[in-house]
């Protein structure tokens, strides 16, 4: 190989305080695992001394422990864009120790070459294969990273021994020309390839190779429960229905599936939804459920920005590459959450959301409004572009403290303008053709917890101001408000909002 093989602490020792880096990857999969592991330790032995240290991250999406949480426990992370779901970063956000601009995912590579999130000093890319031309098969998370690639003025490489010789065919990986120049992505359905399946890097640039040998998956999900699988079985049940009123098509449309646990049990229970017909996903990321699925010829085709499943699982992904081959492509965020191809395409959207309102607006990241969770992801992306767009979670949250229907959501990510359909545990609340009030009740009936519907019910009819949408803004954070002092939010009482 005609580049330098560098120890993880020589590449480290690339990196200095406010460098602006770009990370390959997209959740675990792709992302780096031995040199950041390396600037984390840098951080540290340089913080101990009294000097500042943090370096500036651009992802794909969310990393793994090796990256965000190493980094994020070393406190040297000073700015980080997109998403993450790491509990040491999440910490290291809500007190102001790391910037973090949550932006849509699809949105993250244009914004780099428009220039709005500034230069790139440095990238680290993990790869399967590399040729000294810099032609490289990237690993099994693509995110940014032909972007990425393209702006850094250097380039780190993790070659990964673990993947060597097993991806080449898995990607697709495609750049779109930006406006005045940018033109249609033709992408008609969800396995249509367009691009390459290698990345060419500029091997000037690429200052030296660092070996890494492991899987980084994702930790399995939380076994489902009763709550979760009932969240499931209705989702399939709107489903049905919308296929057997005609509105979607026999041969049904590509679904898009969301992150976490609540994402992860639908998607099971599409397994059991015989009378859905195969089906392809157009999504950004492909966990173990939809390995188990296209195996059971459920799923027929995936197209994803990544393969982000448990290492048990990338291990037998791995063993079995000819067939997932037909089955897969990974291909760059920017266009697995393009607007236009989800438009085109008519995705199914299911999201999860934290809580939503009687009204039918969404929160996906703030708890209580204040403290970040993950971030938006591609929730946003789907949602807004879908042919019809789902959210679902459990009515209640911590043994029912919690109603995640809300008189107002704390902070909102996606509007009632976007929300389709409303799914929890108690049922479906189709909001299509519904004004506020309609929806309110609605939501209230079919999806509020029992425990909580009279309180939301009164809520309503509160407002003696009118208006389309009846709020009284003084109550409308009560729920969340009477759970930061007592915490339960069944303790408030709409006695003091009369006047
Ligand atoms: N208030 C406070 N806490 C809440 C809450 C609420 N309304 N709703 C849920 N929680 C807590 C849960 O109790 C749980 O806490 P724990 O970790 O202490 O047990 C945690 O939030 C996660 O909840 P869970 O029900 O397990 O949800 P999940 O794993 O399905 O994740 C989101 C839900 C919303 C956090 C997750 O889907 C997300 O980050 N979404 C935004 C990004 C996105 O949609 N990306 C997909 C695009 S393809």
């Amino acid at each position: 190989m005609r580049f330098p093989i560098l120890t993880p602490e020589e590449a480290a020792d690339l990196f200095y305080n406010d460098c602006n880096c770009g990370f390959s990857g997209f959740t675990a999969p792709g992302a780096p695992k031995v040199v950041t592991q390396a600037i984390a330790a840098k951080a540290e032995r340089l913080h101990e001394q009294g000097e500042p240290f943090k370096i500036n991250i651009i992802t794909g999406a969310s990393t793994s422990d090796k990256c965000d949480g190493m980094l994020a426990r070393a406190n040297a992370i000073g700015r980080r864009t997109p998403y993450q779901n790491h509990p040491d970063l999440r910490k290291r956000i809500n007190s102001h120790d790391a910037h973090y601009y949550d932006l849509h995912l699809s949105e993250t590579a244009q914004k780099l070459r428009y220039g709005f999130l500034g230069d790139l000093d440095l990238a680290i890319i993990e790869v399967s294969d590399i040729q000294d031309d810099g032609t490289c098969v990237v690993g099994t998370g693509v995110g940014n990273v032909p972007t990425i690639a393209q702006y850094a003025k250097r380039i780190v490489i993790e070659l990964n021994e673990k993947l060597r010789h097993a991806l080449y065919g898995l990607h697709d990986i495609y750049l779109p020309l930006d406006p005045p120049n940018r033109r249609e992505i033709p992408i008609f359905k969800a396995s249509d390839r367009i691009g390459s399946p290698v990345l060419k890097l500029d091997p000037e640039k690429i200052v030296g190779v660092v070996m890494s040998d492991s899987y980084e998956g994702v930790k399995p999900f939380t076994p489902l429960d009763e709550t979760t699988q009932m969240i499931g079985a209705n989702v399939c049940r709107f489903l049905i229905g919308e296929m057997n009123a005609g509105r979607i098509p026999s041969s049904f449309l590509p679904i898009q599936s969301g992150v976490g646990n609540v994402a992860n049990a639908v998607l099971y229970g599409l397994a059991d939804a015989k009378e859905i017909p195969p089906f392809e996903m157009y999504t950004e990321v492909i966990q173990d459920a939809v390995i188990d699925l296209m195996k059971k010829g459920r799923c027929k085709f995936g197209s994803t920005s990544s393969l982000t499943v448990s290492n048990e699982v990338e291990e037998e992904v791995i063993s079995n590459i000819d067939f997932f081959k037909e089955h897969l492509v990974i291909r760059p965020v920017e266009i697995s959450n393009n607007p236009e191809v989800i438009r085109r395409l008519g995705v199914i959207a299911m999201n999860t959301a934290l809580e939503a309102d009687i009204f039918g607006n969404i929160n996906s990241t703030h708890v209580t409004g204040t403290r970040m969770m993950n971030g938006i992801g591609g929730s946003g992306d789907f949602t807004r572009n879908a042919y019809v767009s789902i959210f679902s979670c459990p009515s209640i949250t911590k043994e029912g403290k919690i109603s995640n229907i809300v008189p107002m959501v704390s902070h909102v990510d996606h509007t009632e303008h976007s929300v389709d359909v409303i799914v929890t545990d108690q049922g479906i609340a189709d909001l299509r053709g519904l004004d506020p009030v309609q929806r309110a009740h609605v939501i209230i009936d079919n999806c509020a917890h029992p425990m909580y519907r009279e309180l939301l019910r009164d809520y309503l009819k509160l407002s003696t101001r009118g208006g389309q949408t009846p709020h009284t803004l003084e109550a409308s954070l009560a729920f969340h408000t009477e759970f930061l002092s007592s915490g339960d939010m069944r303790n408030v009482n709409w006695g003091k909002f009369i006047s």
